[in-house]
């Protein structure tokens, strides 16, 4: 038996049960609170309410642990790869070899792109928006693949539209990028990983073939390990409401690339960028643009810091940091931006202002420098955060349908015009 929560409003009493986690975490049951009372809660931006109970993320904002299924991100990004990551987020459990060369050659079989949608891509003028393409082709696919509209959760009705989607999603970027700058599209090449392949999709020539440094690939591999999933965020939250409605997978996902593109969530990284870019462009004092991210005033914001969940170092942000370390060395690279991003995240650190908002780097502060450095286009940052979530949404989305999840549809409090009569145009 739970222990129970006593809500008491005007002199009434509703006894609440209570919803206690695998790691302790307690959440009051509200779900009989408006059929017993007529009352709900109300919490704007979601930040004390939990849509559902899931087991494929576990994130402790106050201590900067994450874990996939169990394993800590620290763990996954030392010893995994992206392919067997995103088996574990989708499937609860680290593939044995048999199951891993499975999922990739299931993956591998789906990494082209169906040659009618070359006319989507060309359609799209050369600055368009990569986001607003990735997420226009993602539902396209539904067009391609009506017989996979369904909200299936086993069996080939969900394994083929999830590869294909988490496979197809490179192609679609390499394309968007190709498309942007004129250069014809480079299909994939079997003998190539995940991430080899999309390196090469993205940067061959055609008698010139990319062969990335190991240490590029590897830290473009866990890049996208470090994004797989991250619990009910707002673009991961935008796909389960969409699907709740048993909409398509590939809506679904395509809906959360819209919402994963807002500057305050996966654009943040390219944000990052612009503003490293901004202080290093016009000699802008790092001390000063920090004390413009502290003023009410101005509209700056120190990007890629804060986090609604970690209110620590974000472990992401960590690991990130000292990939980069290694990927320039490798690359024999010295970027100015790095030693600005370093230089505001001291400062920051030993402000009271950002201490005591709990304000730290979080995943998207290095992630920019990484890719800046891999030679990733700043306009496709985010598009490479969407390739990297695409395991987590999907698996959220099939959780959803496991549970057999209602439609998601949140009530409000009312606080307009109480009735009033319609008056003629002559009376106004
Ligand atoms: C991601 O949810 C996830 O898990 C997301 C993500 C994932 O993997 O899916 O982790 C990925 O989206 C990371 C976040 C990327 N966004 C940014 O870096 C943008 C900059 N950060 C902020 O916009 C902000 O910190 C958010 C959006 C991340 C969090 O916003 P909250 O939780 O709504 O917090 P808030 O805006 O209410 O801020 C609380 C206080 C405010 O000051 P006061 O009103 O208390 O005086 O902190 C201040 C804010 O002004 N503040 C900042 C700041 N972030 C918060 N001040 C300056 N610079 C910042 N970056």
């Amino acid at each position: 038996m739970s222990e129970k929560a006593t809500l008491e409003y005007k002199g009434k009493k509703l006894e609440l049960e209570s919803v206690v986690g695998s790691e302790g975490e307690v959440g009051i049951d509200i779900t009989q609170l408006r059929a017993k009372t007529g009352m709900i809660t109300l919490d704007p931006g979601y930040g004390n309410t939990g849509s559902c109970t899931s087991d494929i993320t576990f994130i402790d904002g106050e201590k900067g642990i994450l874990r996939h299924r169990g394993y800590a991100i620290e763990e996954l990004a030392e010893k995994s790869s992206f392919m067997e990551t995103t088996f574990l987020v989708l499937y609860g459990h680290l593939p044995s070899a048999g199951e891993l060369s499975t999922f990739e050659g299931d993956i591998r079989s789906e990494a082209g792109l169906h040659y009618g949608m070359k006319s989507h891509f060309e359609g799209f003028p050369d600055d368009a928006p990569p986001m607003a393409v990735l997420s226009a082709i993602l539902n396209a696919l539904a067009c391609y693949n009506t017989e996979l509209l369904t909200t299936a959760t086993e069996g080939p009705a969900f394994t083929v539209p999830a590869a294909k989607i988490i496979s197809k999603v490179r192609a679609i970027a390499a394309w968007t990028y190709r498309t942007s700058v004129g250069k014809p599209f480079m299909p994939p090449r079997p003998d190539l990983s995940y991430t080899g392949n999309f390196l090469h999709m993205m940067f061959s020539e055609t008698f010139n073939l990319y062969e990335p440094l190991p240490e590029v690939e590897r830290a473009m591999d866990l890049f996208f390990i470090l994004h797989a999933d991250h619990e009910q965020n707002c673009s991961t939250s935008t796909v389960r409401l969409v699907g709740s409605s048993r909409a398509s997978l590939f809506s679904s996902v395509a809906a959360g690339v819209g919402a994963l593109w807002g500057p305050l969530h996966g654009g943040a990284n390219t944000e990052v960028i612009k503003m490293l870019t901004n202080i290093h462009e016009n000699g802008i004092d790092p001390k000063e643009y920090v004390e413009q991210a502290k003023d009410k005033n101005s509209d700056v914001k120190l990007m890629g810091f804060g986090h609604r969940v970690y209110k620590s170092f974000d472990p992401r942000a960590k690991i990130l940091k000292g990939q980069v370390d290694n990927v320039l060395k490798a690359l024999k690279i010295d970027d100015p931006l790095l030693d600005i991003a370093k230089e505001l995240e001291e400062m920051a650190r030993s402000d009271p202002y950002f201490v005591e908002r709990n304000l730290y780097p979080n995943v998207d502060f290095y992630s920019g420098i990484l890719l800046r450095a891999i030679g990733i286009p700043v306009e496709m940052f985010t598009v490479l955060f969407a390739i990297g979530r695409m395991p987590g949404w999907i698996a959220n989305w099939r959780e959803m349908h496991v549970q057999s999840l209602r439609i998601n549809r949140p009530r409000q409090i009312y606080t307009g015009e109480t009735l009033r009569s319609y008056v003629p145009m002559a009376d106004r």
